[in-house]
């Protein structure tokens, strides 16, 4: 191991430990009787449908639960169909599109309409390591490339974009993100938050949970 994992990607698989999803986080935290206030109606918001994990049934569950209306993004043709099927089998209302999730949330939500909005989108990787070529062969088809810094600069600008459509109080879920030390950065650079993260924290958004593989923040109330 070198003494700065940051340049021995391989420092990745050993040193982060990955107890569970930002589905199952979610999951655990909503499904049961909690503090958070949702008015119905409000949005709750995938970012990354479906690809086997079982994310959007989970999380249309919840939503439908919540009387929340259920949205999954991704902009994998193959994946949105799929997603389709899952989440209008949960509720008639419940929608999935085909679109890059930034552009989506600029264009579709007004201020304060999402209650939950759950980033598992542009997949990270450890520094220096390549994507698994049937992940990435969708990033070639439909985006032209893949590469981390696009990944973290996606979960930025999305974060940006969602500041003002979350309503006060609203939760913003991350897969994907590990810390050391404290921090939401430095070697541990695969997380998909590793921009977004402390942007959102620099806006006084507070840190509901973290276990080892996700993080929910809360926007303030006011
Ligand atoms: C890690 S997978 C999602 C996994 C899913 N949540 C699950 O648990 O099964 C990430 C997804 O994000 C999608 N994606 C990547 N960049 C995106 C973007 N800019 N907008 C929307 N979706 C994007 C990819 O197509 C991929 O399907």
């Amino acid at each position: 191991m070198t003494s700065d994992p940051t340049q021995d990607y391989n420092a990745w698989e050993y040193n982060v430990k990955w107890e569970k999803h930002g589905h199952q986080l979610l999951f655990e935290l909503l499904n049961e009787p909690n503090d958070f206030k949702f008015p119905p109606g409000k949005f709750f918001l995938e970012m990354g449908s479906d690809r086997g994990e079982g994310s959007t049934k989970v999380l249309a569950e919840l939503a439908n639960k919540l009387e929340l209306t259920f949205i999954t993004v991704d902009m994998n043709p193959e994946l949105c169909q799929n997603a389709l099927k899952i989440v209008q089998a949960i509720n008639p209302k419940f929608s999935a599109e085909c679109d890059r999730g930034e552009d989506f949330i600029a264009n579709f939500f007004g201020d304060g309409d999402i209650a939950v909005l759950y980033l598992d989108a542009y997949d990270t990787m450890p520094v220096g390591a390549d994507l698994p070529s049937d992940i990435k062969e969708p990033y070639i088809k439909n985006m032209g490339k893949w590469s981390n810094e696009e990944a973290w600069n996606m979960h930025l600008k999305c974060s940006e974009i969602a500041d003002k459509k979350l309503m006060p109080g609203g939760l913003i879920c991350f897969d994907d993100m590990w810390r050391q030390g404290g921090m939401y950065g430095h070697w541990a650079m695969r997380s998909k938050g590793f921009m977004a993260v402390p942007w959102l924290l620099s806006q006084e958004y507070e840190e509901i949970k973290y276990v080892d593989g996700c993080v929910v923040l809360r926007k303030p109330q006011v």
